[in-house]
């Protein structure tokens, strides 16, 4: 599918943006393993959450919806999955193979996941090692590095993961599969990852510690099904920010996003940028800190050096923040971030190509991006590599561009973002 997209009107009153990706995966797969219910409302009716919800049905998990963005897990405890009988399709989404990975390693019954051409390319011995470590057999491509992975579970002994990437998605599978163990399982990583397991499993009732880089959790607890309201997707909420600071007259507000500080990094650099962001009616929903965001045109955007610890907590959001600095006065830098060549795409590639289209002057560097702000940008044609977050950083740069841009692929937004194109078209003159 095609978008087209032309220079645009201001962004003016309220948009709603659809609830948080991570944390609908992780409410859908709690749910299954905990005992009794789990009500989630504001769940992402997204292609990756529903591959999720799709695994678990394989695995014997009952689950009414989504229905107007509620979904219902009729769980059945730590040990109540099945063997499933058919492959367990993850679609596009990492989050599900990853985590699922962790909970497969636990169940005492053979099962096999795959994913599409993306997902088959992107590395899985980060999660494959340390669950071998813990007594799982998984069986893959190049070391059991590339899915399809083949896994027989169970017996698992607890383990000390001294992570070498701060990655939520490594730190994640490796606690999903400490549920299973007897004793404590501990996570350490470099950086501190987005924390929504630490505080699901919490809110779930297992015995969770956080204490800087390091999570404790002890295994075999007895989880509790719960009522989760999903907040919004601050990663989906990172396009409509960046549009409204680059288009002329532009103030918007997006209520209820999630502000988890370690999902946040994108607000703190685009302050850094003067941008013009407003917290309102901050209040904490569901153990995730919440607020409405406002975010004004500004017209002065300066560009920035962005690395370290902020990394993991904006690594989505560099697509859309690499648009803002396309935009912005001067030279921004991203480094430290190579996680994003094993994204859905490898981003740094794909961001740099994209953004060379409307005429902008990105570099590619080993670790990130050195982009040159300031130029006029040109509105071009662009390919999203299937990537929905490509996609969606083209859109954006589209309507701050001088003429037409056409975005290819598009159809891979719904993976995150359904009803952007909706939004996008609304603003459109
Ligand atoms: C996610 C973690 C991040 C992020 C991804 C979602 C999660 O991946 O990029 O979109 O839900 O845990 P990594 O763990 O690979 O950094």
């Amino acid at each position: 599918m095609d978008l087209r997209i032309e220079p645009a009107g201001a962004l003016k009153g309220k948009y709603s943006v659809p609830g948080d990706k991570s944390i609908s995966h992780r409410a859908v797969m709690l749910g299954a393993i905990a005992e009794g219910d789990t009500l989630i409302e504001n769940f992402l009716p997204g292609e990756d959450c529903l591959s999720t919800i799709d695994c678990m049905r394989k695995l014997g998990i009952e689950i009414e919806g989504p229905d107007n963005a509620v979904v219902k897990v009729h769980g059945r405890g730590l040990d109540g999955l099945a063997e499933p009988e058919d492959i367990l399709d993850a679609g596009n989404s990492g989050t599900t193979m990853r985590l699922l990975l962790g909970i497969l390693a636990g169940q005492p019954f053979f099962s096999v996941i795959t994913g599409d051409a993306s997902l088959r390319r992107r590395p899985m011995a980060r999660v494959t090692e340390p669950l071998g470590q813990m007594g799982a057999q998984i069986e893959g491509r190049q070391g059991s590095n590339l899915a399809p992975l083949a896994v027989r579970g169970g017996n698992l002994t607890p383990f000390f993961l001294n992570s070498a990437v701060a990655s939520a998605q490594v730190k994640s599978a490796v606690l999903l599969a400490g549920l299973y163990a007897k004793g404590a399982t501990t996570v350490t990583e470099p950086y501190r990852s987005r924390d929504h397991t630490e505080r699901m499993l919490e809110y779930f009732g297992a015995d969770v510690e956080v204490n800087g880089n390091h999570v404790w959790l002890s295994g075999r607890p007895c989880l509790k099904g719960q009522k989760v309201v999903v907040p919004g997707d601050i990663s989906s909420a990172a396009f409509l920010i960046v549009a409204a600071s680059v288009v002329p007259g532009s103030d918007i507000i997006l209520p209820g996003v999630g502000v988890n500080p370690t999902r946040s990094g994108i607000l703190d650099v685009l302050w850094e940028m003067g941008a013009d962001i407003e917290l309102l009616d901050r209040r904490d929903e569901g153990g995730e800190p919440v607020a409405d965001i406002r975010a004004r045109y500004t017209g002065k955007l300066s560009g920035v050096t962005v690395g370290g610890e902020t990394i993991p907590r904006l690594i989505d959001e560099v697509p859309v923040l690499a648009v803002a600095a396309a935009l912005a006065g001067g030279v921004t830098i991203i480094k430290d971030a190579a996680e994003l060549k094993v994204k859905e795409s490898d981003r740094i590639a794909t961001v740099a190509a994209m953004l060379g289209m409307f005429g902008a002057d990105v570099e590619q560097l080993p670790d990130g991006l050195l982009v040159r702000g300031g130029r006029q940008l040109k509105g071009a044609v662009c390919e999203s590599h299937g990537d929905h977050r490509i996609a969606m950083a083209a859109a954006v740069t589209g309507l701050a561009a001088e003429g037409e841009t056409v975005v290819r692929g598009a159809e891979c937004i719904d993976v995150s973002f359904p009803g952007f194109e909706t939004i996008i078209k609304s603003i459109l003159k």
